[in-house]
């Protein structure tokens, strides 16, 4: 959460902050500033998105070849003109963006008020700028040692930017537990929270690693760590262009990024699948395969819709590689003292791969012998460092906060790896191994039909677009597409919605079924058809609204629903990565129908990298 951008080099500095500051919104839009230095230092900031910082500096002073820019998502103090970054300490000797949050910021306020240090904002982030200032002044050292210094101080988690007007011409990043990308370019360099604002300059790029501090100006970086051990940079090159960050013709986002999952799920397996289909190859995890074999329980950990990927995961690994699985909220794992051996295998599941509560849960099992994977969209992310292998879902770029095609491509590396286990394990027999092969591989093409149905979505859409609630019921691997769809809802239209596996309808949501409550079931040909077919007959007896999601040539639902979505007969397996689809669509058109900023919906950020 929170965005930020900088630069130093021979260009002007602006353009580059803007565009990177517009990429970046996706990770909060609370407010927006920027710091242009240019002999001296020029700081403007407000409430609001870009858009706003943009009409600020109208007519304004936006010379400078070395600045920084942020995009907020508030945790401490709201959003404010006063509380937007960058901020400066009370002596004017630093400024700071950061991204993250600094826990002891109570005790480290109190300790600097002590010593004659006032604020300006209720940021954590303020705090940091005066203690560094403190040191600085009060131990007379470099800008670099006192940042140093005081980040040793520090609990919490930072991705930072600062400078010394005293020091023009140099930037200082430090980062631990949020993302800090360094671009290298010829006598520049750009960082930011993620490569996004940086490709059209280069595709050199250095991750920092948590405590690391580099000091860069023209004239080179210079990598230190926090305990002063020199480092040394290792530039990666990225494979990102300009057409993956662009909307293209579409209107939002995540309507595009629903649209690209015939592509994207055929970028997930490209390369993974035997040209004869009789084989799964998943290069990131061959070294601990033999674990993986061995295992007696698959431990999964994730947020949000990731954690629903992890739940289809779960009837994947038990129905075909017969792997006992549990599935966990990341957030609540991370607090408890989970039992984790070295016989079980740990998933962690997060596109960002910045996810806090994910990593921290990753580093809780570390020392318990367990093998650790990441499933992840984001090459070079934490999470992709901090476990032994991993699979990367390999989705593209997602931007919008609602998450779609990530969420798909999650399920589609579970799916292939049930099956490859339940090869290598010999409880799924090899011509049902190459039958599920060429199901799945069928799947994109069958997501493209379903995409030719939006505008009759688009109409169901319309009839619901003002209800307050609504309810989504599926049963087996389907339970979790109903959360995922009662999610995908609420998040960007802010309807109340609830994902219920439909047995427990009668255990107390069925009191809410009145006229006025649309349900979205998800009743496709499966071994529970006919037990959703008696839940929409009890949702019907009360008068409920019914929406389903049927398999084509359906009859008997057809004739019970107020309104049906067809998708194409399939294995049951992969039943969630076609179902979900129309519900992504569904809450779409009434989100925008509702007006809401689809890509960017109230109070939430695409990566949310603090707890
Ligand atoms: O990057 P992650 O997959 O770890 O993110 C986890 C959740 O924050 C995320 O899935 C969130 O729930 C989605 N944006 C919802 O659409």
């Amino acid at each position: 959460m929170c965005g930020i951008v900088a630069y130093v080099g021979d260009r002007t500095a602006y353009p580059i902050l803007i565009k990177g500051l517009q990429r970046l919104e996706y990770r909060g839009y609370d407010s927006a500033g920027i710091a242009l230095m240019n002999g001296k230092t020029n700081i403007y900031k407000c409430k609001g998105k870009v858009k706003d910082l943009e009409h600020l500096v109208k007519d304004q002073d936006i010379s400078g070849s070395v600045g920084m820019g942020h995009t907020r998502w508030a945790t401490h103090g709201e959003p404010s003109d006063r509380n937007a970054h960058p901020h400066q300490s009370m002596n004017g000797k630093f400024i700071v963006i950061h991204n993250g949050i600094i826990e002891n910021y109570a005790h480290l306020k109190k300790e600097l008020t002590n010593r004659g240090y006032s604020f300006n904002s209720d940021t954590d982030t303020e705090v940091l700028a005066n203690l560094i200032e403190n040191v600085y002044l009060e131990q007379k050292v470099s800008a670099e040692l006192a940042v140093r210094l005081a980040l040793t101080r520090v609990v919490g988690a930072y991705g930072l930017v600062i400078s010394s007007p005293e020091e023009p011409g140099m930037l200082i990043a430090a980062r631990k537990g949020s993302p800090l990308v360094i671009g290298v370019g010829d006598k520049e360099y750009f960082l930011a929270s993620d490569a996004t604002p940086i490709i059209e300059y280069t595709d050199q790029v250095i991750y920092l690693n948590d405590e690391e501090v580099a000091v860069i100006s023209r004239q080179g970086l210079d990598l230190k760590n926090i305990y002063n051990d020199t480092k040394t940079p290792e530039i990666k090159t990225i494979n990102l262009s300009i057409e993956n960050i662009d909307k293209g013709e579409y209107e939002h986002y995540m309507l595009k990024e629903i649209h690209e999952q015939s592509n994207s799920i055929t970028e997930t397996f490209r390369g993974r699948i035997a040209m004869d289909e009789s084989k799964i190859f998943l290069g990131g995890i061959l070294d601990v395969m033999h674990k993986l074999i061995d295992a007696k329980r698959i431990v999964i950990v994730a947020c949000g819709t990731s954690w629903h990927a992890a739940l289809v995961g779960e009837y994947l690994f038990e129905e075909y590689a017969r792997i006992p699985v549990e599935v966990e909220y990341a957030s609540e794992f991370r607090y408890r003292n989970p039992i984790v051996d070295k016989d079980d295998l740990v998933i962690a599941i997060s596109q960002s791969g910045e996810t806090a509560d994910t990593l921290a849960a990753v580093r809780l099992v570390k020392d318990s012998g367990a093998t650790i994977l990441g499933i992840c969209n984001v090459a070079g992310s934490s999470l992709s460092r901090e476990t032994h292998a991993g699979v990367y879902t390999h989705a593209g770029i997602e931007i919008g906060v609602a998450s779609t095609k990530a969420f798909t491509s999650q399920i589609t590396v579970l799916t292939m790896m049930a099956f490859l286990l339940g090869n290598k394990r010999q409880v799924l027999p090899a011509a049902d191994y190459k039958a599920l092969i060429h199901e799945l591989i069928q799947v994109p093409d069958k997501i493209a039909e379903i995409l030719k149905e939006e505008k009759n979505i688009e109409k169901i859409a319309s009839i619901y677009k003002d209800v307050t609630n609504a309810l989504y019921l599926g049963r087996g691997i389907l339970f979790p597409v109903a959360l995922e769809g009662a999610l995908k809802l609420k998040e960007i239209s802010y309807i109340h919605a609830e994902g219920y596996p439909a047995a427990e309808m009668k255990h107390g949501p069925i009191a809410l079924i009145d006229e006025s409550l649309p349900v979205v079931v998800l009743a496709v040909q499966d071994r529970s058809y006919e037990k959703m077919v008696s839940n929409i007959q009890e949702v019907k007896a009360r008068k409920g609204k019914v929406i389903a999601i049927v398999s084509k040539g359906d009859k008997v639902v057809k004739k019970m629903a107020d309104q049906v979505i067809e998708i194409p007969n399939c294995h049951e397996a992969l039943s969630p990565l076609l179902s979900v689809i129309p519900l992504q669509i569904l809450s779409y058109h009434i989100a925008v129908m509702r007006g809401c900023n689809v890509d960017q919906p109230r109070n939430l950020a695409k990566s949310v990298t603090v707890e």
